[in-house]
């Protein structure tokens, strides 16, 4: 089973915690240039990657496109399931690209070994994931607080039930996988998206607003069709469990955050290259 439902996100807010940077693999933008988006949603990296690189031919790929109907003209969408072996022949992509599948992937071996197919030689493999529990360094999230009483229960059920792990970064799945698929100068970067703007740090503060807001808007996207569909909880208690984590996204004392990780490495070069 794959989960549709699509954990809120916010584009803009990662921009602005990496100083707008879309990738941080060493690869050099020059055509002929082959992106890859996989599990690309609303296509919002794939699409302004598409954008700022007018001369690069983007793909991005999900179970169903969910990408505005004004694209730019070098950006694709190809619907694929990435649990499958993928629709791409051997060493297509300069960078292939994969950001928040956390949740929906029972063996990230698999992923990478499929990410590692694709890439051509001396092309990159770049990997944003977050573990899925909030997280606080000054105790501000209360024991009473929803998010410490009823979102681990709730996403270790989910992830019991699917057979994927909301928590990549901690179970290090990213760069051993890359490592087992044979990717090398592999580097990760570990940082914390802050859910809110309580850093007193500007660009920090802009991503907490932005997750913030996302994850406040669209948490009923996200948590009903786990609850009903995934777990089959009885509706009475579900608008209880919203409402509680709602007030503790929006409660500026709660000084929450999610520990998030990118790591690249590239595909080794063909002798002679
Ligand atoms: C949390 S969203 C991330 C979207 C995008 N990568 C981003 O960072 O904004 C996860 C995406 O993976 C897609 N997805 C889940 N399982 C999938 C599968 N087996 N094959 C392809 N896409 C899948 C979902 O439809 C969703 O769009």
């Amino acid at each position: 089973m794959w989960l549709t439902a699509r954990a809120p996100t916010s584009h803009e807010g990662l921009l602005a915690i990496r100083k707008q940077k879309l990738y941080s693999a060493r690869c050099e933008v020059s055509p002929p240039f082959r992106v890859l988006d996989v599990g690309t949603g609303s296509g919002s990296w794939a699409i302004d990657f598409a954008n700022r690189y007018v001369e690069a031919d983007v793909i991005g790929t999900d179970l169903s496109p969910m990408h505005p109907d004004e694209v730019p003209v070098n950006f694709t969408f190809r619907t694929d399931n990435y649990l499958k072996p993928w629709l791409f022949c051997n060493d297509q992509f300069n960078l292939i690209h994969m950001r928040f599948l956390f949740g929906t992937v029972s063996d990230w071996d698999a992923l990478f070994r499929e990410a590692y197919r694709c890439c051509r030689p001396g092309g990159w493999v770049e990997t944003c994931e977050l573990d899925f529990y909030f997280c606080s360094d000054d105790q501000s999230i209360r024991p009473w607080h929803a998010m410490r009483t009823k979102w681990p229960g709730f996403i270790d059920a989910a992830a019991l039930s699917t057979g994927s792990t909301f928590r990549p970064v901690e179970l290090n799945v990213q760069k051993e996988g890359m490592e087992r698929a044979g990717f090398i100068r592999i580097r990760q970067r570990d940082f914390k998206i802050p859910i809110g703007s309580w850093t007193n740090k500007d660009s920090l503060d802009q991503c907490g607003a932005k997750f913030r807001d996302a994850f406040h808007d669209d948490i009923e996207g996200f948590t009903r069709f786990i609850w009903f569909s995934v777990l089959r909880r009885p509706d009475t208690d579900y608008g209880r469990f919203v409402e509680g984590m709602k007030r503790g996204i929006r409660n500026p004392k709660v000084h929450s955050y999610f520990k998030a990780r990118y790591v690249y490495g590239c595909k080794p070069p063909q002798m002679g290259e």
